[in-house]
């Protein structure tokens, strides 16, 4: 039998006007469950642990608590898509064809249900990803001693393989050992239409191996210095220092990723910022440009506020849904990430993203699983660095202020 393999995911859909929703779930043996409306369900790995916690109980009563657990959090998920939800996942590891049946049932009329099995049988990434696991997890925050945590681990994955029975039924998508990177293969049985599609896209993209990606603004720019929003202007003084010291930063961080890369806007601040650093391959996008300000361009806040009062005002009342006559909103911004999304997905090497406050504020969002409707307000200083770790058990966040 495969060995079996946890996998962290992350689903973003950037739907226009609709919610920006990120999914996220750790499943120990994924067998999810999706349906066409979309939720993030809260984990089932902590109610799992704190099962696993009443092994004072017999294991008839501990399967009677799970599948009760279990049956009240897809309740729940279904409640929650009859209120509009549009996308849930079930994060459990439902590895039984029993388990499966018991969902479908309660799936029926409700929603279109889709499993996602991952199977790895390279027992190098299980070792490895054991060892993150117990290392990073929540689920082994209280367990000092790692030995202890990784016999614990081991002898619960043992278990799922006991009763394991492969998905053959309804509608999934299998990954089999697609994590290593070397090829590996996908299954797809009986899915159609547009987000299913759009899931099985990002999973064919999507990976786990542990990389950095940094973020961060251009320096300070001249139009920055006078307060004037959007434009193309060059660096200010202090800019330039920034850039240089973002160059030292960045050969020291990165000196031992050879396969690293500069990504920028394809507006001069951010690649006059990314000038200095010169060891590895720069690539602009014309995605990472700044949110465009239309008829505001160039101008301070000020000045909108003195000639155009209506559009500030409008603004103020919401910055996410607020488009710039001629220019973008929020949601316009968020939308053409998409594409920027999926490849820093892909990338397996470290990358620097160097562009601007509105654009920054929305691929952060994404990492650090910030609401959309915050998205507008996040601080995103100038001269600060905020490095992500992108990795099996989620993601952890680093800043550097390299100067004021
Ligand atoms: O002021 C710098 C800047 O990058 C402008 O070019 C841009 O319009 C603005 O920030 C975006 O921030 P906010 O959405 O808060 O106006």
């Amino acid at each position: 039998m495969n060995s079996l393999q946890f996998h962290y995911f992350r689903l973003v859909f950037l739907l226009g006007e609709r919610p920006l929703l990120q999914l996220n779930s750790l499943a120990i043996f994924a067998g999810w469950v999706i349906t066409p409306n979309i939720l993030m369900l809260g984990s089932i790995d902590a109610l799992s642990m704190a099962l696993t916690r009443m092994l004072i109980f017999s294991e008839a009563t501990i399967l009677k608590a799970w599948k009760h657990v279990a049956s009240l959090a897809m309740e729940d998920m279904i409640a929650w898509m009859q209120e509009g939800g549009q996308v849930g996942i079930f994060d459990a590891t439902n590895s039984t064809r029993e388990r499966r049946n018991m969902l479908m049932k309660m799936a029926e009329g409700n929603c279109k249900m889709i499993f996602l099995e991952t199977l790895c049988n390279d027992k190098r990434i299980i070792e490895r990803n054991i060892r993150l696991k117990i290392q990073q997890s929540p689920d082994y925050a209280e367990q000092p001693d790692f030995e202890a945590g990784y016999e614990d681990f081991k002898s619960r994955l043992d278990n799922y393989e006991k009763v394991y029975e492969p998905v053959e039924e309804g509608s999934y998508i299998k990954m089999i050992d697609m994590v290593s990177g070397n090829g590996g293969q996908i299954q797809v049985n009986n899915i159609s239409g547009y987000l299913p599609g759009r899931i099985v896209f990002f999973l064919v993209n999507t990976h786990l191996t542990p990389r950095p990606i940094l973020l961060t603004r251009h320096g300070e720019s001249r139009h920055n210095l006078r307060g004037r929003i959007g434009g193309d202007s060059l660096l200010s003084d202090t800019g330039e220092i920034y850039a240089k010291k973002l160059s030292n930063f960045v050969e020291k961080r990165l000196k031992s990723e050879k396969a690293a890369s500069i990504w920028t806007s394809t507006l001069q601040r951010t690649i006059q910022t990314a000038g200095p650093i010169v060891d590895f391959p720069k690539i602009q996008w014309r995605a990472l440009d700044e949110i465009n300000a239309g008829v505001c361009d160039g101008m301070t806040y000020e000045e909108i506020k003195r000639n155009m009062p209506e559009e500030y005002e409008s603004r103020k009342n919401d910055k996410l849904r607020y488009r710039y006559p001629r220019g973008e909103s929020y949601l316009d911004v968020i939308q053409r990430l998409e594409p920027v999304i999926i490849e820093l997905e892909r990338q397996r090497a470290p990358v620097v993203v160097i562009s601007h406050q509105a654009v920054l504020r929305a691929l952060y969002a994404y990492f650090a699983d910030r609401p959309l409707k915050e998205i507008p307000h996040i601080e995103m200083p100038l001269h600060t660095i905020i490095e992500i770790q992108m990795g099996v058990t989620g993601v952890q966040e680093k800043r550097y202020k390299l100067m004021d």
